[in-house]
């Protein structure tokens, strides 16, 4: 009588030792992992890299390019490349939202690195991981830290323009609109600032923040957050009218090819290009003391930098049997 009963428990804790073992191994399988394509394209990310490093050293703005692109790519729909996908006749990608159409660059960096691991290993690393790499690799090659990246991100095969809007903040976002806006993508109010930094590398159209120059509002044409001098600098290369529609104008005014601190000093002489750059040092006292300690401490900076980078670069990533990986970063592999 007491036999079966006390091998029915034994059959069944190994039943269910079982089937916790084949749940784990799928979590493994789903999960980012440190050097991803160590035995199936081992020299991916240096060949990454290499590709990245020559495009900036002809243009280092491609760098900046490259870092703003992961961050679009992550904040829509998560780190899929969905922001690599070009439209076509029946749909508008997230490429084409004004956000990204005509000021991200750096789409044919991507599109070089994508075809040489094609070349090496054809079907294996995803377009998500090379974008994850490069932005990862421009902060280095431009003078920033250096880190290691999780890998496996798997590409999506949606991309729709008004999700854009949907989702990144504009430059006339405030502290409080920003902080939300970090935080829908569970990133904190501390993340939002440190990530900011990231304007120290590149530059903006004179359209992303003329109004604070001449249509402030309907009293006061300059924002008095702008210091003074800075904004006649500033007046001079974007006149209201007849302003060049390719110009760039760097973000950090100091050294805008260099990945430093530089940025959070701009903010605290009154020299953040975009109302979401001064809003940091201006809104709130907390905030402002994070600017402070940045713009005195590098260190402290590039340390929390990375922390944010790969917190974002991880932000809804597709794993395992989600997705794909396509074979061009611009198409979606055809349905089979
Ligand atoms: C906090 C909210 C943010 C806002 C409102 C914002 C807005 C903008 C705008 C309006 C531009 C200039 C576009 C143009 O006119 O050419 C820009 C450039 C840039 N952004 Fe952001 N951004 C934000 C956060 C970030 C983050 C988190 C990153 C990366 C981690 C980033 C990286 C860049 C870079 C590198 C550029 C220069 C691009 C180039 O030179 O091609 N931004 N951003
Ligand atoms: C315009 O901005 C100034 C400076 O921030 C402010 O004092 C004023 O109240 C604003 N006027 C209107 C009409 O919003
Ligand atoms: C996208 O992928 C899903 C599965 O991952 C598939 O069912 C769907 O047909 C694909 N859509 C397009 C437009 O290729």
């Amino acid at each position: 009588m007491k036999q079966p009963r006390a091998s029915q428990p034994i059959m069944l804790t190994g039943m269910m030792i079982f089937v916790m073992l084949l749940v784990v191994s799928q979590q493994v399988q789903s999960q980012l992992q440190y050097d991803f394509y160590h035995k199936t394209c081992k020299s991916a990310e240096k060949t990454v890299r290499r590709i990245v490093r020559q495009a900036i050293h002809s243009n280092p703005g491609l760098g900046a390019g490259l870092l703003r692109m992961h961050f679009h790519d992550c904040f829509v729909r998560g780190c899929d490349a969905s922001v690599l996908i070009d439209s076509t006749s029946a749909s508008q990608a997230e490429k084409d939202s004004p956000a990204n159409n005509p000021s991200l660059r750096g789409f044919e960096v991507i599109d070089d690195a994508k075809a040489e691991l094609e070349a090496i290993c054809p079907g294996v690393v995803s377009c998500a991981d090379t974008l994850a790499f490069a932005a990862r690799d421009s902060v280095a090659t431009l003078g920033g830290p250096s880190w290691k990246i999780r890998s496996g991100r798997r590409d999506g095969n949606i991309s729709i323009k008004s999700d854009v809007f949907a989702n990144l903040p504009p430059p006339s976002f405030n502290l409080q609109q920003l902080t939300q806006n970090f935080q829908a993508k569970g990133l904190s109010q501390d993340e939002m600032i440190t990530l900011s930094g990231a304007h120290t590398i590149g530059g903006s159209h004179c359209t992303s923040f003329s109004n604070r120059l001449y249509t402030f509002n309907s009293t006061t044409p300059q924002d008095p957050t702008l210091d003074p001098q800075f904004a006649e600098h500033l007046k001079q290369q974007c006149p209201q009218t007849n302003f060049d529609p390719n110009l760039r104008i760097g973000m950090d005014s100091f050294t805008p090819d260099r990945f430093d601190n530089k940025y959070f000093t701009d903010l605290t002489l009154g020299q953040g290009l975009f109302k979401s750059d001064q809003t940091l040092f201006t809104d709130d006292k907390n905030s402002a003391s994070t600017v402070q300690l940045y713009s005195e401490h590098r260190p402290v900076f590039n340390y929390n930098f990375v922390k944010a980078m790969i917190k974002m670069s991880e932000i809804e990533v597709k794993t395992g049997l989600q997705g794909e990986i396509r074979r061009n970063c611009r198409v979606v592999n055809p349905a089979h």
